[in-house]
């Protein structure tokens, strides 16, 4: 858990951002960040390919100090972003997975019993939210439609007036810090889950929904930036051959996912699947083999036939799955 030490930055960022040349983006919004790199700010992924409506999105969350949502399917790189926009900027970022079992405690913190003086005595341990609150911190809440009601409970009262979090145990009101930023990534719109898909999500109410200020939709990457970031991630990979065999990869992903719209079946590859097929096929050297250890066997049973019918499109070779036993 986090100490109560405060990190030293300047109240407000101390410098210029430019967006082109840092994003690769053509935008007139004006971004400033912190000169220097302080604890808590993300690794730089040099590899990192920016979507521009999210990016934005994010910038104006930073800069303007606007709440924003990323919402989308699993694994399009909605946590990513908001992390690698962080490091460009050296803002100290806080990542709190809400699917885990992070609970009320956790955030707020405890009494805990410490030795002073060789003494024992009771002395509250600061949760992880408010050492966020005061700091130039950006917290993301990860997975926020499947956060637990107790733990949501406490997020909605960060999110009402001004943002002040009170500790009600330690009789105190904590005021955020002028650069604290709020973050939220989600799968849902907060309607709860119509598909199946996400299990475990709630619904989160619309006053909830009505406190953040942007919300951003990050679905699927254009196929050529998909190919930039495969490729980015996969060095290996860098031959004719191989850069063929990734835009095969690509389509056949993309496959899954109009199948999984069309509902004929019920599981997709996202770039995430798509990395770590790549990742696989540099071990064991084998397109099908490294396939059906990264997806296929993740499949349900009833629908391996179809998808070995993808793969089969796209590599124009059969896999053993493309038999339907049932037939
Ligand atoms: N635009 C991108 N550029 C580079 N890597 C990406 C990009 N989008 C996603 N990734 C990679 O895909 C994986 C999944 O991203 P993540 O942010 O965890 O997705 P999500 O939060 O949407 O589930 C990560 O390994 C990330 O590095
Ligand atoms: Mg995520």
């Amino acid at each position: 858990m986090i100490d109560s030490e405060r990190i030293s930055l300047p109240n407000r960022p101390d410098q210029k951002v430019n967006v082109k040349k840092t994003f690769g983006i053509n935008s007139d919004l004006v971004v400033h960040g912190f000169k220097e790199k302080t604890q808590w700010v993300p690794t730089i992924d040099p590899t990192y390919v920016f979507d521009k409506d999210t990016t934005l999105a994010i910038l104006a969350g930073f800069e303007h100090d606007r709440r924003v949502m990323i919402q989308g399917y699993h694994g399009t790189g909605k946590s990513t972003h908001i992390e690698q926009v962080a490091a460009r900027l050296n803002w100290p970022c806080v990542r709190i997975n809400l699917d885990s079992h992070i609970s009320r405690i956790d955030l707020l913190g405890k009494d805990a019993i410490v030795l002073k003086d060789e003494k024992q005595i009771t002395e509250f341990k600061e949760g992880i939210l408010p050492w966020s609150i005061q700091n130039p911190v950006a917290i993301v809440f990860d997975e926020y439609d499947a956060g637990r009601p107790d733990v949501m409970f406490v997020i909605q009262r960060i999110l009402e007036v001004e943002g002040k979090l009170t500790l009600l145990d330690q009789n105190q009101v904590i005021s955020p810090h002028a650069s604290f930023r709020l973050f939220a990534t989600t799968n849902t719109v907060g309607m709860g889950d119509v598909t199946g898909l996400y299990h475990g999500t709630q619904q989160i109410n619309q006053g909830q929904m009505d406190r953040w200020h942007i919300l951003s939709t990050l679905n699927y990457l254009e196929r050529s930036h998909e190919i930039d970031v495969v490729s980015g991630k996969v060095p290996e990979l860098k031959s004719a051959k191989d850069k063929a065999l990734i835009k095969s990869m690509i389509q056949l992903a993309d496959l899954t996912r109009q199948g999984f719209i069309n509902e004929d079946i019920s599981s997709l590859m996202s770039p995430r699947t798509v990395i770590t097929w790549a990742q696989n096929y540099i071990i064991f050297k084998d397109i099908q083999h490294s396939f059906r250890l990264t997806f296929l066997n993740k499949c349900d049973e009833a629908e391996r036939p179809i998808v070995a019918e993808y793969f089969q499109r796209c590599f124009g070779e059969d896999l053993l799955e493309s038999h339907n036993p049932e037939k």
